[in-house]
């Protein structure tokens, strides 16, 4: 029975796949534009010493005392997921990228914005939303003279302040691009609540940013979105995207200032692992610890440096919505497959790595006219004793009559350093998270989102 259902829901894939197909440019740009457009792999930031600043930012907490919590919706976007937000008076509501990995916020902005070399740009422009600051009462310009300028810079000295009376200026750099603008302090709207002087970027020139669309940044730092409104808690379910356009929603859940969160959790089926403190070079990153990682039953041998962060900042695991597929540093990701390889090769015939385009190789499986009931199960175990085992269909991607796996080598797309093992939307599919920064654990648990 189990496999009619599995069968049934590769058939279903694999008309999925026949649209990838037709749409192949476009469709392989948007997956590979998401995993290397990931901000998880910005370049450094600055530390900040916001903790410091007596400022402006942290009015907002007292007036959100009286908030419990926010629910919105997050979206599927091609290989990534979006949340609207409310921001400015009247509000003008602006789509985002949901990013885990960075603290800097930012939406397209003004009418000259200009984002080139974007993947959506000459498909649909409308769907591009750009905040305009002129139309709103309640947008602030951020001084050079504000100690928060500063604070929400990046090291960057082509965009430092000339003179005390500049628009705080800023160019944020990813993987494949970069954006830029001015700093701006404005009010954002969690329904009939109004949070004034959250600071985020107007960006006026994007290049190679993905679609094209803002960043809103849900990381560790305290310039992020979470730590500027004080958030306690916040969580998603993300449905399958399967690289459609046609959006599909489930509930992103904000827990604000002023309640606590809900702990009586313990018959629900949350497991929870505590988030490890970040290793300096990547302040940003939600850090969890992986103790064993198995294929079907067995376990896969990795060494231990590759569990934990070392002081150089390598090592250790993080999650990020904001990347597609699960980035494994080389050796990981080889000894995952060779176990794959033992358990599947025994049925199925490996085919040449399948190139997608973008030189991003996947390990793929023919399974023309054989029984697709032994693609062995992905498991991690967490500390604290959580196990996640992560539904088939998000560690295989069907084409046609292959099957790739969808995990993929740090050292392929380029990257030498950092953490072992992102954690990717793709695996996150189905699979509820809550970033209980409050407690500084993750809780999660399958459910069809
Ligand atoms: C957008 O930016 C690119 C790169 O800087 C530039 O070549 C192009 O002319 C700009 N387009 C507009 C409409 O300003
Ligand atoms: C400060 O910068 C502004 C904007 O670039 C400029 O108009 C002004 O002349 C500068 N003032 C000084 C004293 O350099
Ligand atoms: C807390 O969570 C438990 C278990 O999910 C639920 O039964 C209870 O109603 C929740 N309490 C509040 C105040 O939300
Ligand atoms: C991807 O696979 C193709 C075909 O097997 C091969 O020629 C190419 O070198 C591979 N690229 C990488 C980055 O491994
Ligand atoms: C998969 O195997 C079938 C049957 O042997 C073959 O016809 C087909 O071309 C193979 N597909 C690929 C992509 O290798």
């Amino acid at each position: 029975m189990a496999k009619h259902n599995l069968h049934r829901l590769l058939i279903a894939l694999l008309h999925l796949s026949i649209f990838l197909s037709l749409n192949s440019s476009s469709s392989s740009g948007a997956i590979i534009g998401g995993v290397l457009n990931s901000p998880s792999f910005a370049t450094s930031q600055t530390k900040s010493q916001w903790e410091r600043a007596n400022n402006a930012a942290y009015e907002s907490l007292s007036r959100a005392q009286s908030i419990n919590s926010f629910q919105t919706a997050i979206s599927t976007h091609i290989s990534s997921y979006t949340i609207s937000l409310d921001f400015g008076t009247p509000p003008q509501p602006i789509t985002f990228l949901l990013d885990l990995g960075t603290s800097q916020t930012w939406f397209p902005c003004t009418n000259d914005y200009n984002c080139s070399g974007c993947h959506l740009e000459s498909k649909n422009p409308a769907f591009i939303t750009t905040f305009i600051p002129t139309q709103s009462t309640s947008a602030k310009d951020l001084d050079c003279k504000n100690q928060l300028c500063q604070q929400f810079h990046e090291d960057d000295s082509d965009f430092a302040c000339d003179n005390d009376s500049q628009v705080c200026p800023y160019q944020f750099h990813y993987v494949t691009g970069s954006t830029s603008g001015f700093f701006l302090s404005e009010t954002l709207h969690f329904d009939e609540i109004n949070i004034p002087n959250v600071i985020v970027g107007c960006s006026i020139e994007s290049s190679g940013v993905s679609t094209g669309i803002g960043y809103v940044a849900f990381g560790r730092e305290p310039t992020s979105l979470p730590s500027q409104l004080g958030v306690k808690m916040f969580s998603y379910c993300l449905v399958a995207h399967k690289f459609s356009d046609t959006p599909k929603t489930s509930p992103f859940t904000l827990v604000l200032e002023g309640v606590g969160v809900n702990n009586s959790n313990s018959d629900s089926g949350i497991s929870y692992t505590p988030f490890v403190d970040s290793p300096a070079r990547f302040p940003t990153f939600y850090y969890v610890t992986v103790t064993k990682i198995t294929v079907g039953d067995v376990d896969v041998q990795v060494p231990s440096q590759y569990l934990v962060p070392g002081p150089d900042g390598n090592g250790g695991t993080v999650i990020e919505p904001g990347t597609t597929f699960t980035v494994m540093d080389a050796e990981v990701h080889q000894l995952v497959l060779t176990e794959y390889e033992k358990q599947m090769g025994q049925y199925y015939r490996r085919v040449g790595d399948l190139d997608l385009g973008n030189q991003v190789n996947f390990t793929c499986y023919n399974f023309s006219g054989q029984n697709p009931g032994n693609f062995p199960a992905l498991s991690f175990y967490f500390e604290g004793g959580g196990k996640m085992e992560f539904p088939m269909t998000d560690n295989f991607e069907p084409y046609s009559d292959v099957v790739c796996l969808t995990l993929l080598s740090a050292k392929a797309l380029g990257v030498q350093s950092g953490p072992s093992i992102t954690l990717g939307n793709y695996q996150q599919q189905n699979i509820y998270m809550e970033f209980d920064l409050e407690n500084q654990r993750l809780g999660f648990k399958e459910q069809i989102c």
